[in-house]
């Protein structure tokens, strides 16, 4: 059995190639790429963690879709290659830094403890956004950035959302004051974030859970406005 490795070097030329690696079946494919490493090309770049799908530092593509390298088998013929949208500092290794900065702006986190108690139920409703390890995969599937590379995108969005249902937090309005710009309202609401979120997280869920928050504040959806173009009335 054999893959295609993507590697990339910014300083070869040409920068960018395709590699056959021959793989051990029975094997998760980080598994198979530490024996590449060890046994055949000790210039092989990735990250790894825990190796247990809880890190979130494994995340690759195989064939275009996003998958944890320690969490998946490959198949005869699969194609790996890095995060999208992210820029690629070597091999299978991207720069997060930038995405990361999201969740300052979408300012997700605790403003203001009113001091409420949380019930059972209410932690139940936070409980999965908080389970994100920032593995990056929704990101690289995301559309929007192709078009905006401001977008806040998926995980922030989801952990801003997290807060706002966060019945502690006593200044709401101050989050969603943060992510309508940039947020969510460029979403497309095409769920592939949801799709390949390992956590089971759904962003395209929070996003709308947002937008009906957003609402409560006085703002609209600018793209509902189109479709009076259309002939269609609300
Ligand atoms: S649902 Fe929205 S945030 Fe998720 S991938 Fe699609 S455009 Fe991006
Ligand atoms: S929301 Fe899911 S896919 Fe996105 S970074 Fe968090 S764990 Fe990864
Ligand atoms: S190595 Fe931690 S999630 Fe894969």
């Amino acid at each position: 059995m054999k893959i295609k490795v993507r590697r990339y070097h910014p300083h070869f030329e040409p920068k960018s190639i395709y590699m056959d690696y021959d793989i051990e079946p029975g094997k998760t494919l980080l598994e198979n790429l530490n024996l590449i490493k060890e046994r055949k090309d000790a210039t092989l770049t990735f990250l790894q963690g825990c190796r247990s799908g809880v890190c979130g530092s494994c995340a690759v593509r195989v064939n275009e879709k996003e998958v944890l390298a320690c969490a998946y088998e490959p198949k005869d013929g699969d194609v790996i290659e890095p995060l999208s949208v992210l820029d690629v500092i070597r091999d299978l290794v991207v720069d997060m830094n930038g995405s990361l900065k999201t969740l300052k702006r979408a300012q997700a986190y605790l403003h203001t403890n009113s001091g409420a108690v949380m019930s059972e139920e209410d932690e139940r409703l936070i409980q999965r956004q908080s389970d994100c390890i920032l593995c990056h995969s929704c990101y690289s599937s995301c559309p929007v950035f192709e078009t905006n590379g401001n977008f806040l995108g998926p995980f922030a969005l989801s952990r801003a959302y997290r807060y706002v249902a966060d019945v502690r937090e006593s200044d709401k309005k101050d989050i969603i004051d943060a992510v309508v710009k940039d947020g969510i309202y460029d979403c497309t609401l095409c769920g592939n974030c949801t799709e390949v979120c390992p956590m089971g997280i759904d962003p395209k869920n929070d996003i709308l859970m947002l937008q009906s928050w957003a609402s409560r504040f006085g703002y609209t959806n600018p793209n509902m406005g189109s479709f009076g173009s259309f002939g269609l009335e609300f």
